[in-house]
This record gives C-alpha cells, sequence and structure tokens, in this order.
C-alpha cells in the first residue's frame, strides 16, 4: 500500500493563516458594530422567501472560501436574528447576553476542550463556576453541582437524583418496578411544562404528577396540595417528590417556599425548586425573604442564560447530597477509566454527575462574566430589571386603555388594552393583533399568554439593555397600534 507522502496530505486548517485573522478580525469588528448600534436597529424582520430558500439547499459537495462562507452569513442569517440582543426584547424568558461572554464562546471553542473528563484547565474552571453557584444561591460547600444546558435540564438532572433516591428501592438497578406503587410528583399548574415532560422521561408517565391549584396570586395552594397528598396516600400511591417554583414562567409567582419546605419534611419529600427564571432574584433584597426556603431545597435548578445574561446556553443543577447526585449517574466503562497522574487524572469526571459524555467548555463564559462583573453588579442589574417591570405595571395602572392581568412578581409584567363592551374574543384578537404588529414593525418582543381565560400581552424582562424609555415606548406604541385596530375594526 502506498502511504500518503506529507505534501498530500490534507488538512481543515487554512492555507492562508494571514487571510483566516483578517476573517476573524472582521467577524469581530461586525459583532461589536451590531451589539453598539442595537438600540437603533428594528428589534425583528420578517425572513423574506428568497432567504428561506436559500436556507434549504442540498449539502454542499465542494467547499467556498471562508470569506464567501461569511459573506452568506452576513446577508442570510445575521440579519434575521430572533432580537433578544435588543434592549425592548421581552420575549418568553431569554437573556441578553454580554459581549464577553460571546467572546469567552469563541475561546472556549477555539481551546475546544471536552469538559467532562481528564486533567486539564477546563475541569478545574467548570468546578469553579459550580462552587460559584452554589455561593450564589447559599447551598453548602459539600453539596454538588452540574452546569448542563438549559432550566429543563436542569430540572431532569434534578428530578432523575430524586426518583433513584427513593427509599431503598434502587430504582437505578431495578427500575421503576422496584416501587410497589405508582411514584408521584407534586406541583402548581402554574409549573413549567419540562417538569412534565421530565416525569414522561424518567418513567413515571404524566399520570405520575399531581398539579394542584394556585391563588389569585398564581401560587401553588398549599391547602389543596395537603389534602391531595393525604388523598393519595390513603389510596396507596408513593408521593415522593414536590416541586416549588421560583418565578413561574407566566407570571413570576413564587411558590411559598418556607410552606413548602415544611410540607417536604413533613411527607418526607425530595423539595426540589424549579428556579430556572427567578432563583438569582434572591439577589434583589425585595425578593431575598421569599427565595429564602430555597437555600433548604433538596435541588435547585436555575439558568445562567436568563437572569446572569450569559450566552446560550447554560443552566445549573445544584444537589444538596453530593452521593445522591453521584449515585445516580456515576458509571465507568473501561475505555473512561481515571488514572492517579496524566491527561486521565485529575478531578472526579463530570460525566458521572449526569447524563453527558460530551460537554463544552460553557463554564468559561459564566467564570469571565463573573470575573468581570461580580455579585454586585448583577444584584443591581436584576433589581434594575424588578424595577422596570414595577414601571411598567405603573404606566398600565395609568392608562385607562390597560389592564394588568396578574400581580406583577419580579420582572414579568401582564396586561392587555381593553375596550368596554367587548366580548373576551374581540379583545384576544385585538391584543394578538397589537402584538404582532409590534414585532412586524420592529418595536418590541414582548410574547403572550392565557391567564383566567385572558389573552394577554407579556413582558419578561431578564435583558441588560432595557432602559425606563423603553417601557415609556412600549406603553405608547400598545396604545397606538391598539388605536389603530379600533378604528379599522
Ligand atoms: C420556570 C421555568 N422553568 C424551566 C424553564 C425551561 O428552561 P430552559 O428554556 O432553559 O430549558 C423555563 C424557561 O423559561 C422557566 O421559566
Amino acid at each position: 500500500m502506498d502511504l500518503p507522502h506529507s505534501s498530500s496530505e490534507q488538512t481543515l486548517d487554512p492555507q492562508d493563516w494571514e487571510s483566516m485573522r483578517k476573517l476573524g478580525h472582521q467577524m469581530v469588528d461586525d459583532l461589536i458594530d451590531y451589539w453598539q448600534g442595537i438600540r437603533d436597529e428594528k428589534i425583528w424582520k420578517p425572513i423574506p422567501e428568497e432567504v428561506k430558500a436559500f436556507l434549504d439547499q442540498p449539502l454542499p459537495e465542494k467547499g467556498q472560501s471562508p470569506e464567501e462562507v461569511y459573506q452568506d452569513f452576513k446577508k442570510y442569517i445575521f440579519p434575521y436574528n430572533k432580537g433578544n440582543v435588543h434592549p425592548r426584547f421581552f420575549a418568553w424568558i431569554q437573556g441578553t447576553g454580554t459581549p464577553l461572554g460571546s467572546f469567552a464562546d469563541l475561546l472556549a471553542s477555539g481551546m475546544n476542550p471536552n469538559t467532562a473528563i481528564g486533567e486539564h484547565s477546563a475541569m478545574y474552571v467548570d468546578r469553579q463556576v459550580v462552587n460559584w453557584c452554589k455561593e450564589l444561591m447559599n447551598f453548602p460547600s459539600e453539596a454538588s453541582g452540574i452546569l448542563v444546558s438549559g432550566g429543563s435540564m436542569a430540572n431532569i438532572t434534578a428530578l432523575t437524583v430524586a426518583r433513584n433516591s427513593f427509599g431503598e428501592e434502587k430504582i437505578r438497578q431495578r427500575g421503576l418496578k422496584a416501587a410497589s406503587s405508582q411514584l408521584l410528583i407534586y406541583c402548581s399548574v402554574e409549573t413549567h411544562s419540562c417538569i412534565l415532560k421530565a416525569a414522561e422521561i424518567i418513567g413515571l408517565g404524566s399520570e405520575g404528577v399531581r398539579k394542584i391549584q394556585v391563588n389569585e396570586q398564581f401560587q401553588l395552594d398549599t391547602t389543596a396540595l395537603r389534602t391531595q397528598i393525604q388523598a393519595d396516600l390513603q389510596a396507596g400511591f408513593l408521593p415522593f417528590c414536590l416541586v416549588g417554583t421560583a418565578g413561574t414562567v407566566n407570571t413570576g409567582a413564587i411558590d411559598p417556599m418556607e410552606e413548602l419546605l415544611e410540607i417536604s419534611k413533613e411527607f418526607g419529600l425530595w423539595f426540589h425548586v424549579d428556579g430556572a427564571y427567578g432563583a438569582l432574584a434572591k439577589l434583589d433584597p425585595i425578593y431575598a425573604d421569599a427565595l429564602r426556603a430555597m437555600e433548604e431545597a433538596d435541588s435547585l435548578a436555575f439558568d445562567l442564560h436568563k437572569w446572569l445574561y450569559v450566552p446560550y446556553e447554560v443552566g445549573c443543577t445544584l444537589i444538596r447530597d453530593q452521593k445522591k447526585h453521584r449515585d445516580a449517574f456515576a458509571l465507568t466503562p473501561n475505555y473512561l477509566l481515571q488514572e492517579k497522574r496524566g491527561l486521565s487524572g485529575g478531578l472526579d469526571s463530570i460525566s458521572n454527575y449526569g447524563f453527558e459524555l460530551s460537554r463544552g467548555f460553557k463554564a468559561l463564559k459564566v467564570w469571565m462574566s463573573l470575573k468581570e462583573h461580580g455579585r454586585e453588579k448583577y444584584a443591581s442589574m436584576i433589581t434594575q430589571n424588578n424595577m422596570q417591570a414595577a414601571y411598567l405595571a405603573e404606566l398600565v395602572r395609568k392608562s385607562p386603555q390597560l389592564e394588568l392581568t396578574a400581580p406583577v412578581s419580579m420582572s414579568i409584567t401582564c396586561f392587555r388594552m381593553v375596550v368596554s363592551g367587548w366580548e373576551e374574543a374581540a379583545l384576544r384578537e385585538l391584543n394578538r393583533e397589537i402584538l404582532v404588529s409590534l414585532q412586524e414593525e420592529g418595536i418590541a418582543s414582548p410574547s403572550s399568554t392565557i391567564l383566567d381565560g385572558k389573552y394577554t400581552l407579556r413582558v419578561a424582562n431578564v435583558n441588560q439593555r432595557t432602559r425606563m424609555e423603553d417601557m415609556d415606548l412600549l406603553v405608547r406604541e400598545v396604545i397606538r397600534l391598539g388605536k389603530q385596530k379600533i378604528a379599522s375594526s
């Protein structure tokens, strides 16, 4: 067999490093211009058909120059961004990112370590970030944790540990057949859908989730919770986990944490807190007390791409009992042996604490961001978002055409336009039109939800670029668009 001569061997590295350097600098320049000028840009643009067609082509057989590929990106992809980098993006609950966080991602992918196993710097940065997360959440230093892609993964990771830790059943080995009856998770009807999905995936089925009603503040009703647990015990079911939400996705409501903690102790339940959105609001003195009992949970899930404004994607699960965490996931096949020295030495593999074996260096953007700004700056940014939500609510209260549709909690403000004498269906149509026009005219991007049967505009603010003046503009534009729709109806 003829071995290829070194001069004919190939690589994917550039043939001309200088032109790649120039292109890289151009990309950074373009990003800086983008962020600097974003306030004056439309928040969102409809994607033209020509662009959709360009993004629906067969696999390339031959390559193009990096410069040509970048031109395609600039023409077909960059202009049609989602908009969550813009100061008036308030849809769903999606963070803004920061310049240094983005550059950290570039550095992380340039280093390209698989941050699951081995003796290398990324493993220590990851450990440092998990330790900082424990400090932020006031979890004990012996607790364990793992960075994951986001809140959904953080929740399923915690619920898997909770399930595998149930009693002496050895569910990890024997599966759910080890349990003598149906295992049950309790949460409110306002709980994020990822809890239901997680229950389905970990084998409990949707019938294993008891959704408890909420009070008029959209918080879990603890009287109904007790009644349901007692009825389930009497019927021979196995309640094992209680999920409280620290900031519901719809309205930012905080479940009564203190009481939930007590109930979990009384009935011997694993207490999990979904703080994907709101756990970090504990840094705002106004919400610190309501969230204090979260610090005593068995597990806590929260997102760093929401209220730490770190670029997508990164969330965190903290588990109070390190052994239970490790026992739920650790597995060492022959090809993943750890040694005492060398590259295969070092810290306990992160794959022993979660499902993933391939993990990027997502810790770097969190590490750089926390070092750049420090806890105090984040506390004041989160407080600022909460004040902006309260300010928006005040503007709504002062406008006779508008009404609040939920109490304002943390940084979520739900409101709608109302017209006296109009039926619910007509109001739904009016507010839907307002929402879509706000987005299509590139003004602002709230999203919507339905609360107590009312179609509602929903402004969820985890945006580090928003100013009070953006709230003034939003209200002005909602009223302008609403009046326009009413006049043409
Ligand atoms: C309360 C809550 N839980 C879970 C999630 C899911 O988080 P992620 O989208 O990061 O998976 C969200 C997302 O908004 C949320 O608000």
